[in-house]
């Protein structure tokens, strides 16, 4: 049997940072659906916040002014303790990077460039042009191979194995040549990034089903904040490519059809750059009173550059330039982006505290895929960069305590009984003869999209729910046009889909649950934020009939008392 100590699952910023921190003393391998260096983590753009206090404007930042707009941000749901280590952790983590290669941009004085990012205090985005999640996952990814860590690409995490609340290890289907192994560790981290997939307008690449969220939940392991969706404002047209918030933190202007910037009547000091929520529901709001544009594509709002010349946007903003002329042809230095908001990360995920520990033994998972909760209800722009690469060094730190401290003796009797049920569901998938997976995909995020979007209201997320399970039927008897396990992305997709039906259906009944609005869950018919009753996180658990057990869960308070959130 395949035995390593600590197996990781993901090749993203997370996944690496952790491998990275533990491949010195310990036997580690990372897992990966794609090669490592085409994760997500390669999409990120605008930047990775900490409080160097570089730009001339944020002298006086703090990795305690940092704390407070994470927290306010967050709309208080965040767990303020965590949050204090993300953003003490933060110029530790940057200046790491930039010892180990990272060609971040620069001022003229040399250090570190800092741009202005949506519901901070101060510019505390750190950057290099709008590639910074490439040069960030290249230099990880270069570290990583350089210490030798062993990386199976193209290959796909089917199944966590626990067994008396310890966990095992998983089982893995190697895509390229068609086989399914069982791979025994101490430890397993999940590093699975999110689930946009599960909606049908997201700005994540197709890789990003959500299954490792699924996996862990299918598996036992709870999971925490599903409903708390974030939308992107700044999604292109038809395509849903990221058009990064830095255009508005290099100071571009969004304009309705009656060509005002309207988010003076939202926010009206941070405008453009107040937090993410915020500016999606207002260009949501516009759109619905009839001051959006038109598209055959749906309707949309305009982001206009052009008055920071030519040679900001080429100096700061060339990737957006490119991708609006390869993908639409228009070029932002003459003319307007069409933009409209789509899903774009997912604050909730597998239930860990600070130190990215399950409640399993020798279980642990760090960035997207996890709910620390360093975002509460609402991410800020650079937070995300930020925590993949601080939780999973703090992975690595917590994972070598545990292995020091104890005897662990992870045994293959689960693993095999687990690997005796996925090839029989592999079988089934493979005899069955209803519908084909992107059928019912198709319906899954439409729904998604429809009926838990950026405003929600009860009778649509009923709808929802049954709608979710209408298809968790139809899903039962999908089937694939070929049983060959050699490169078959359909069989991949079919597996793949039923962990997001069940990533939706928590999403959607947290959603439903939740009676009030905070951060990005906005309830139509509970428009306030209700601190009395609801300032607490959302905990599902796969129950005994299939569908999700909630339960409830304290936030951690520490120096900043909910207050009214004003921009
Ligand atoms: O807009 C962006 O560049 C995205 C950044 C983020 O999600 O943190």
């Amino acid at each position: 049997m395949l035995s390593h100590d600590i197996v990781i699952v993901g090749g993203g910023l997370a996944g690496l940072r952790a491998a990275v921190g533990l491949c010195e003393k310990y036997d580690v391998a990372i897992l990966s659906k794609v090669h490592p260096i085409r994760s997500h983590s390669i999409a990120a753009q605008g930047g990775i916040n900490a409080s160097l206090a570089n730009h001339p404007e944020g002298k006086d930042d703090s990795w305690e002014k940092h704390t407070f707009d994470t927290i306010k941000g967050s709309d208080y749901l965040a767990d303020q303790h965590a949050v204090e280590i993300m953003c003490r952790q933060a110029p530790i983590i940057v200046y790491e990077m930039e010892h180990w290669g990272c060609p971040f941009s620069r001022f003229e004085d040399g250090s570190i460039a800092q741009r202005p990012f949506g519901g901070a205090g101060y510019p505390r985005t750190c950057y290099s042009a709008d590639i910074t999640g490439h040069v960030l996952l290249n230099t990880l990814y270069e570290r990583a191979v350089s210490k030798g860590v062993k990386v199976y690409s193209e290959w796909y995490a089917i199944a966590l194995v626990i067994d008396n609340g310890q966990c095992h290890g998983i089982i893995a289907f190697d895509l390229i040549n068609g086989k399914i192994f069982p791979i025994k560790s101490k430890v397993t981290v999940f590093a699975t990034g999110g689930y946009g997939r599960v909606y049908q307008y997201s700005t994540n690449a197709l890789i990003n089903t959500g299954s490792g969220i699924g996996i862990a939940y299918k598996a036992g392991v709870p999971i925490k904040d599903m409903e708390f969706v974030q939308f992107h404002p700044t999604g292109l047209i038809g395509t849903n490519i990221l058009i990064t918030e830095a255009c508005r933190g290099e100071g571009g202007y969004l304009i309705n059809n009656k060509n005002e910037r309207f988010m003076e009547k939202y926010a009206p000091k941070a405008m453009e750059l107040a937090p993410r929520d915020i500016v999606s529901r207002s260009i949501q709001t516009e759109i619905e009173e009839g001051r959006g544009f038109d598209h055959p594509l749906g309707k949309y709002i305009k982001l206009d550059l052009r008055h920071l010349g030519a040679q900001k946007i080429m100096e700061k903003l060339p990737g957006i330039r490119k991708i609006c002329i390869d993908f639409i042809g228009i070029d932002p230095i003459y003319e307007l982006i069409p933009i409209m908001p789509c899903q774009h990360y997912s604050m909730g995920g597998i239930d860990t505290n600070e130190k990215t520990e399950t409640e399993i033994k020798g279980f642990y998972a760090a960035g997207e895929c996890a709910c620390v909760s360093v975002h509460g209800a609402n991410r800020l722009g650079g937070n995300s960069l930020l925590d993949t690469i601080v939780f999973g060094k703090l992975s690595a730190i917590a994972i070598d305590e545990y292995l020091s401290g104890n005897n662990v003796n992870p045994e293959e009797r689960p693993l095999n009984a687990k690997l005796n049920d996925v090839e029989t569901n592999i079988k089934k998938i493979a005899n069955n003869t209803g519908e084909r997976p992107f059928s019912i995909l198709s319906d899954l995020s439409k729904n998604m999209s429809a009926n838990v979007g950026i405003f929600r209201k009860k009778d649509e997320l009923a709808l929802a729910l049954e709608k979710i399970m209408e298809i968790k039927e139809r899903y039962k008897n999908v089937h694939v046009s070929s049983t060959s396990l050699h490169m078959n992305y359909e069989l991949l997709n079919a597996i793949e889909l039923g962990y997001m039906i069940e990533v939706a259906h928590t999403i959607a009944i947290g959603a439903y649950l939740r009676e009030e609005s905070r951060g990005a869950h906005f309830r139509r018919d509970f428009s306030i934020r209700n601190d009395e009753n609801w300032l607490k996180h959302t905990i599902a658990r796969l129950g005994a009939d299939g569908t999700p057990e909630i339960s409830f869960k304290e936030v951690v308070i520490t120096r900043y008392q909910p207050m009214e959130r004003k921009y």
